[in-house]
C-alpha cells in the first residue's frame, strides 16, 4: 500500500527524538513541508488539513477508534462497552447541555466571586494552579450539590497520579504492576469510593431526584433505562477529571495573552465593569453580554488549544486523503497546527479577538479549521461548562485586578499532555474601576453559551 510522504528520521530512532525535543515545532514544520497528510513513520499518519481532520473526527467509532483510556484499557471497543458509553454520554448530556449550564451560572459566578479576590497577595500568583483548585471545587458542586465535600479533591489525586503515566514515552500495559500504575489504581479506587458514598447516601435518604448532575444521571430514561452503579461511578469520575484540568489551562493561556496585550486587558476590564453587577447575583443574562471577553477566550483557544492533538487509530483498512491506511494505523490530528495555519487564519500568530466578529476572518474560516473542543461523536461534553468558567473567571479577575507578568518569569508551552503555560506567574494589583466601556465598542449581546456547538458539524464555536 502506498504511504503519504514524510520525514525519514534517523535510521535507528526514526522521528521520535526530533518530536520529543520540540513537539509543537516538529509538527508545525513537517506539516508545512509535507502538507495536510504525512507519515510520521510506518505506523503513524499526521493530519494537518481541516477537511481531513473533520473526516477523522466525524468517522470516529465507525472507521477510527478513540484514544485508549489507561484506566479502562481492558474494555475498549466491544459492543457492551459502546452501549454503556452511549447511555452514559446521553445521560451526561442532559445534565451538561447549555440550558442546564445556564441555570448554574449564578452558582459558578458566586463561587468565583468569593474565591478570586483571595488570589490578591503581595507575591507571585500561579493562576493556573489557583484556577485548577477552583474548577475542581466547581466540578464537585455541579456533580454533587450539597454532598460536594464527600468526594472533593480525590480527582486531583487521580490526575496527579495519571500524569507520569500519560507523559511517559513508553506505554506499558495497565496490568503491569509498576509503582506508578499501583498509584493510579489506588487513587482511582479512592475517587470511586468517594462517589459511591454519595450515591449510597442519596439512595438511603431517598434523595435521588436532586438537580445536580448525579440527580440527572440517576433518573432512568425510557431509551437507556437505569445506569448501573459502575457506570455511574466511572461517568462521574471521568467528568470530575475532565472538569478540573482543561479549563484551568485555557484560563491560563487567556491570562497569558492579556498580560502580553495590556490594551486588550483594558477592554475586557471595561466590559466586565459595565456588565457585571457589583452586588446581587450574576445571571446568564449578564454572561451573554460579556461579548468581547468571549471573543478573547475563543481567540486564546485558537492559539493555545489545551487538547492540542487528537489521537485515533484505524479500526480496519480505511481510505483517507487518497491513501489506504492499514488497520491499527495511528492517526494524529494536531489542532494546534491547523489553527495556526495562514491558509485558514490570516496573520495566524497575531492575537486578534476581533477576528471572531460576525464578519471577521475567524468566523469565515473553513469548517474544522477551529477545533479546540473536537467534533463528531467524541466532541467535548463540557463546552458550555468550560466557556462559562473561563469567560466569567477572566471577567471577574480583570474587573477587579490589573494583571502583569511577575518579574523574572517566562512562559514555556508544555505539550507533554495538555498544552499548558508552564511558568506562568503574575502579579495582581487593584484596578481603578472604569465607569463605562470604551466608547468605540458598544456592548453587544452574544448568543447563548453553546449556540455554536460543534456537536453537529465541528463548525467554529
Ligand atoms: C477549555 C476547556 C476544555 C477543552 C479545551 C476541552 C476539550 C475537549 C476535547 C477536544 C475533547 C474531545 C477529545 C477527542 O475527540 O479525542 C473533549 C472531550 C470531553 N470533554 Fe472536554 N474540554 C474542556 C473542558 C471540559 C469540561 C469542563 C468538561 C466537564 C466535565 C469536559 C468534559 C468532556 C468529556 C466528558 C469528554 C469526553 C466525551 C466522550 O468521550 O464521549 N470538558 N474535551
Amino acid at each position: 500500500m502506498n504511504r503519504p510522504p514524510g520525514p525519514p528520521g534517523t535510521r535507528l530512532a526514526g522521528n521520535g527524538p526530533a518530536y520529543d525535543k520540540d513537539r509543537l515545532g516538529f509538527m508545525t514544520e513537517m506539516s508545512q513541508r509535507y502538507g495536510g497528510i504525512w507519515s510520521f513513520d510506518r505506523h503513524i499518519v499526521v493530519i494537518a488539513d481541516p477537511a481531513l481532520a473533520g473526516e477523522v473526527l466525524l468517522r470516529t467509532n465507525k472507521d477510527f477508534g478513540g484514544e485508549v483510556d489507561f484506566l479502562h484499557q481492558k474494555q475498549k471497543e466491544d459492543d457492551a462497552t459502546m452501549q454503556q458509553w452511549a447511555s452514559s454520554r446521553a445521560a451526561r448530556m442532559r445534565g451538561m447541555r447549555p440550558s442546564a449550564m445556564q441555570d448554574r451560572i449564578p452558582l459558578i459566578a458566586a463561587e468565583m466571586g468569593r474565591e478570586i479576590p483571595k488570589w490578591m497577595t503581595a507575591g507571585n500568583v500561579d493562576v493556573v494552579d489557583r484556577m485548577r483548585a477552583l474548577t475542581s471545587w466547581l466540578g464537585s458542586l455541579i456533580c454533587f450539590g450539597p454532598d460536594a465535600s464527600l468526594a472533593h479533591g480525590l480527582e486531583q489525586d487521580l490526575f496527579d497520579a495519571l500524569l507520569p503515566v500519560i507523559r511517559s514515552t513508553i506505554v506499558w500495559p495497565s496490568w503491569m504492576p509498576l509503582p506508578r500504575h499501583r498509584r493510579v489504581v489506588r487513587a482511582n479506587r479512592a475517587l470511586e469510593n468517594g462517589i459511591s458514598q454519595v450515591i449510597t447516601a442519596r439512595r438511603s435518604q431517598d434523595r435521588t431526584d436532586a438537580a445536580d448532575l448525579l440527580g440527572v444521571l440517576m433518573k432512568p430514561t425510557g431509551r437507556h433505562g437505569e445506569l448501573s452503579d459502575r457506570i455511574l461511578r466511572e461517568t462521574l469520575a471521568a467528568t470530575l477529571l475532565a472538569a478540573q484540568s482543561a479549563p484551568s489551562s485555557g484560563f491560563g493561556w487567556t491570562i497569558h495573552e492579556l498580560v502580553n496585550h495590556p490594551h486588550i486587558q483594558q477592554r475586557v476590564a471595561a466590559e466586565a465593569a459595565a456588565v457585571l453587577p457589583s452586588t446581587g447575583p450574576i445571571t446568564s443574562d449578564h454572561y451573554t453580554r460579556l461579548e468581547y471577553t468571549a471573543r478573547v477566550v475563543k481567540e486564546a483557544m485558537r492559539l493555545w488549544p489545551p487538547n492540542w492533538v487528537y489521537a485515533r487509530h484505524a479500526l480496519h483498512d480505511t481510505a483517507l486523503g487518497g491513501y489506504t491506511l492499514p488497520r491499527d494505523t495511528k492517526v494524529m490530528v494536531p489542532s494546534y497546527v491547523i489553527q495556526r495555519d495562514a491558509q485558514w487564519f490570516p496573520d495566524p500568530l497575531v492575537f486578534d479577538p476581533d477576528r471572531w466578529l460576525p464578519e471577521g476572518s475567524g468566523t469565515k474560516a473553513v469548517p474544522h479549521a477551529y477545533l479546540p473542543f473536537g467534533a463528531g461523536p467524541l466532541v467535548c461534553m463540557g463546552l458550555s461548562w468550560s466557556l462559562i468558567e473561563m469567560t466569567l473567571g477572566v471577567a471577574l479577575l480583570m474587573r477587579d485586578f490589573t494583571v502583569e507578568r511577575a518579574p523574572g518569569t517566562n512562559v514555556v508551552p508544555d505539550p507533554a499532555r495538555e498544552l499548558t503555560p508552564a511558568g506562568l506567574m503574575v502579579r495582581l494589583s487593584e484596578r481603578q474601576r472604569p465607569t463605562h466601556s470604551s466608547p468605540d465598542e458598544p456592548l453587544r449581546r452574544i448568543p447563548a453559551p453553546n449556540s455554536g456547538c460543534p456537536m453537529a458539524a465541528g463548525v467554529p464555536v
